[in-house]
């Protein structure tokens, strides 16, 4: 199949990664098997999108309201994110995967701030797929600083903004996919989300496979995007 054909013409995929905590729920065992889970389908995804071409995959990791969890979830969760970089760097760089970061990632762990940087600065030069993570990102938060640079600089027009918020330079948003039944947005991309096809998938996280992707892939390409004209 052809790498245009894989994607079906998305260049940009989002996806809320929900339902981690279900998914083990379900399974009697504790919320933190099932962000181990939740890793491992990203890991396995991530590979995906990277195969089939797609030039911009960006995953919610940690939201800015996820702080509200418990402390022994929310280190969980940075003691996963930590590892998986540390594990698949190497990858990346192997296979000319580019990260990106979007939301304020500085205020992290001083250990997790440097491991991200040095991943940052090893895959800058790549140009195959970009894996964007979203870490402490929310949406309102990224509009407001982008809001205030671009009134730094002059006019507060839409194409100011845009040019200032995290996304910047990455393809526009084709398709937003979230998993675990929830239809919200839950503060992520709500400037990018303007003309995105969205998928809202009863599927839990660690359960989304790459088929699954290909289904919504599928699913994006009978869409019909008017973006207001006729
Ligand atoms: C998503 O799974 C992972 C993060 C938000 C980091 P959840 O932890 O939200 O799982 P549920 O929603 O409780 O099932
Ligand atoms: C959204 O999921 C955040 C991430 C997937 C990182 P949540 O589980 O935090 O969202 P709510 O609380 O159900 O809206
Ligand atoms: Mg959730």
């Amino acid at each position: 199949m052809s790498l245009e054909r894989a994607t079906h013409g998305a260049r940009h995929v989002a996806i809320i990664m929900d339902g981690n905590g279900r998914w083990a729920k379900k399974r009697h065992l504790p919320r933190a098997v099932g962000h181990q889970r939740g890793v491992e389908a990203v890991r396995t995804l991530v590979r995906a999108a990277r195969e089939m071409g797609l030039e911009a995959l960006t995953l919610y990791a940690f939201s800015t309201e996820n702080w509200r969890r418990s402390e022994d979830e929310v280190s969980t969760l940075m003691g996963l994110l930590k590892r998986y970089i540390q594990e698949d760097l190497a990858e990346f760089v192997a296979n000319n995967v580019r990260l990106r970061i979007i939301g304020d990632y500085t205020v992290l762990a001083r250990d997790i701030v440097a491991l991200l940087d040095e991943a940052l600065a090893k895959t800058a030069a790549n140009d195959g797929t970009t894996l964007v993570v979203a870490l402490n990102y929310g949406a309102q938060d990224e509009i407001a600083r982008a809001a205030a640079k671009a009134a730094a600089k002059g006019a507060i027009t839409p194409e100011a903004i845009e040019a200032e918020l995290d996304t910047a330079g990455l393809p526009p948003l084709d398709l937003l996919i979230r998993t675990s039944g929830e239809v919200r947005l839950s503060n992520f991309l709500l400037w990018q989300a303007a003309y995105a096809e969205m998928i809202f998938t009863d599927v839990l996280w660690p359960d989304f496979k790459p088929a699954h992707l290909a289904e919504a892939l599928e699913e994006f390409s009978r869409r019909e995007r008017r973006y207001g004209g006729r």
